[in-house]
């Protein structure tokens, strides 16, 4: 069973995952009004990889018992000046998103819930990739600032991503 405490804290994340999740979609349709269809794939990726965080929290929480209460997802940022300035907000939001992993870490660490810190455990890791993805991709795009064939040419490699769930142990 989980404390009240920390399985309000994990329907937050489930609403923040889900939030991460549309304002990447959001993100992607910025790309697309601007015809860089690879930077709005990649984004449309990411939508699908938050959406999988949302469902693991999601998931976790009947396993322990809890219960899921869905709120209402808040409005993405929809304005953006150029690709350098929508890496630049997303990078910060891993960054926040890193922050509330961590918190959520404390209250288990603080209730010796080794269950539930073995899950976080798993999100750690996660957000150091993140964290890692949006800061190349924020410094590959300033490089290209004034330089719009390195941007298509990053454009087309991105055309190319796809989306793999990852296998859980
Ligand atoms: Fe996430
Ligand atoms: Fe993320």
């Amino acid at each position: 069973m989980l404390s009240k405490k920390l399985q309000n804290q994990l329907n937050d994340q489930v609403n923040f995952e889900f939030f991460s999740a549309y304002l990447y979609l959001s993100m992607a349709a910025y790309a697309e009004s601007i015809d860089l269809s690879g930077f709005a794939n990649f984004f449309r990726i990411q939508f699908q990889e938050e959406q999988f965080h949302a469902m693991r929290f999601y998931d976790y929480i009947f396993q322990k018992e809890g219960t899921v209460e869905l709120e209402a997802i808040a409005k993405p940022d929809i304005r953006f000046e150029n690709m350098l300035n929508v890496f630049e907000k997303s990078f910060e939001h891993e960054k926040i998103v890193t922050s509330r992993i961590y918190k959520l870490a404390d209250t288990a660490t603080e209730e010796k819930e080794h269950a539930t810190l073995s899950l976080l455990n798993w999100f750690i890791d996660e957000q150091v990739e993140e964290e890692n993805k949006f800061n190349s991709m924020l410094k590959r795009v300033k490089r290209s600032e004034n330089n719009p064939a390195a941007l298509y040419m990053m454009d087309d490699e991105l055309a190319a991503r796809v989306y793999t769930p990852p296998v859980i142990a």
